[in-house]
């Protein structure tokens, strides 16, 4: 038998101390992250199972005590065009909601919190948070109501849904309480989304099997939808409130009205209309604001934009506006989000995002390894200037330079037809500021 080569030998004893010290780190880590969490509980609640083995324990003080003067790793990211990075969590955030008021951005994270942001903020040095704790739990979805004055959460381990109300303090802020009862569990499968009607007349929450479900706000089901895709992606209220649509496994969107009388009691759940023409499973689709447009995205590796604006009920269809490529998506799940105007569709694989101008079909803007996981959420604000999205600790905030282009060409294209001169004012001054944003952010030739 021959004995090892002294560099091999050596080469072996390196990489296992590497991974004795690699195993350290983690279990140390983990330990450390438990222990921040405690502090602010009730002492006496075990952190996660994981005892603490005590032959590493002198390395691991050593180490703890090394981890414990640097911040806790934050993926690095910069780009010209990223407008601001939103840190409190200390968990992976896993989704987002603006109000429909534009003032709040709320944010859900493993750390068992919900925070919500101030938009006026965001492109301030500071940006403040106020902090809604989810006892013995965290939420993985988050949507306001239409009103502003609470917030659902769809629970990871409860498993159901909880709501938050919002209520404001003397001193300016908000004192968060979570209703009594949680919702009663019915999905028997993971859930994909969760949405409020901008009404305020229902709740949706879809889960992976082929469930939808139609809640009024007291936590009774008014109706169940199957969707017969096999298995369900995504699903979504529409903004107009008229709409619940799903994707999943099977080449179409499917689009349902959910009814309700005069005196606003629920009437019923019916087929509204199909957006048909991808040849695979469709990962993901969003709305514009109006509910005028719709866009999609497809394992086939193509995106589409529709025109949604028709009578369902004399039988006609949607029609399609736009497919562009996105290779992408046949090979790994992908996100979309369109912005509010439907100028500009965002499209993010893994830890990328790329944004293309719709009335073009051509990609505009790139981001690389915007976060340390894979986008987990992806939503234009409001006002279509920012785009948002998660995928670690942070929200990475984006100035939306395809959306101002887009309104350039517009201004521009509307002035030669403008026929008076007060019109002609008002095309003239969203021309001269969509240039001076594009011209600050250094973004005017492309
Ligand atoms: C698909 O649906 C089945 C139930 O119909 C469920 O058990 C399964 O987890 C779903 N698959 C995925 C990938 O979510
Ligand atoms: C949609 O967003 C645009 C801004 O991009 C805004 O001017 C318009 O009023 C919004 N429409 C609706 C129905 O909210
Ligand atoms: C100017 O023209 C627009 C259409 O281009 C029209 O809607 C508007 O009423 C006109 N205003 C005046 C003052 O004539």
């Amino acid at each position: 038998m021959e004995l090892p080569q002294m560099p091999e030998l050596m080469g072996l004893s390196l990489l296992l101390g590497l991974l004795a010290l690699v195993a350290t780190a983690a279990v140390a880590r983990g330990w450390l992250r438990a222990e921040e969490e405690t502090n602010g509980r009730s002492a006496g609640q075990k952190a996660n199972g994981c005892p603490p083995d005590k032959s590493l324990k002198s390395k691991k003080q050593k180490l703890q005590q090394r981890i414990r003067k640097e911040k806790p790793q934050q993926h690095n990211f910069t780009h010209r065009l990223l407008a601001a990075a939103l840190k409190s969590h200390s968990g992976n955030i896993t989704c987002m909601d603006f109000s429909s008021n534009g003032k709040y951005l709320a944010t859900c994270a493993d750390d068992r919190t919900v925070r919500i942001w101030s938009t006026k903020d965001f492109l301030q040095r500071e940006h403040r948070s106020m902090r809604a704790n989810v006892e013995l739990d965290h939420a993985i979805l988050v949507r306001f109501s239409p009103d502003c004055r609470a917030f659902i959460v769809w629970l990871a381990n409860g498993d159901t849904l909880r709501i938050f109300k919002m209520m404001k303090r003397d001193d300016g802020g908000y004192a968060f309480t979570a209703t009594p009862e949680d919702f009663p569990k019915k999905h028997k499968a993971p859930i994909v989304n969760i949405g409020i009607a901008d009404t305020g007349k229902f709740i949706m929450t879809a889960s992976s099997d082929t469930t939808i479900l139609i809640w009024n706000l007291k936590g009774q089901v008014l109706s169940t939808i199957n969707t017969n895709h096999m298995n369900n992606t995504y699903a979504a209220i529409s903004p107009c409130s008229r709409f619940v649509a799903s994707c999943g496994f099977t080449p179409d969107v499917k689009v349902w009205e959910v009814c309700f009388g005069k005196k606003g009691d629920f009437q019923d759940v019916v087929r509204a209309f199909e957006l048909k023409g991808h040849s695979a499973a469709v990962h993901f689709f969003a709305f514009s604001n109006d509910s005028r447009r719709m866009a999609s995205v497809s394992k086939d590796g193509t995106w589409k934009l529709w025109d949604t604006d028709v009578e369902y009920k004399k039988q006609q269809d949607p029609y399609l506006l736009r497919t562009g490529r996105f290779e992408e998506a046949s090979t790994v799940p992908c996100r979309l989000a369109l912005s509010p105007d439907a100028q500009v569709l965002a499209l993010a694989s893994g830890s990328s995002i790329h944004l293309y101008n719709t009335r073009r079909g051509e990609k505009e803007e790139c981001f690389e390894q915007v976060h340390g996981e894979c986008v987990s959420d992806l939503s234009f604000d409001i006002t279509g200037r920012l785009l948002a999205s998660c995928g670690d600790r942070a929200v990475r905030l984006f100035h939306n330079t395809p959306g101002y282009r887009a309104v350039v060409e517009e201004m521009q294209a509307l002035l030669k037809r403008a026929s008076n001169e007060s019109t002609r004012q008002r095309l003239q001054q969203q021309l001269t500021q969509a240039q001076e944003a594009l011209k600050n952010l250094g973004a005017l030739k492309k």
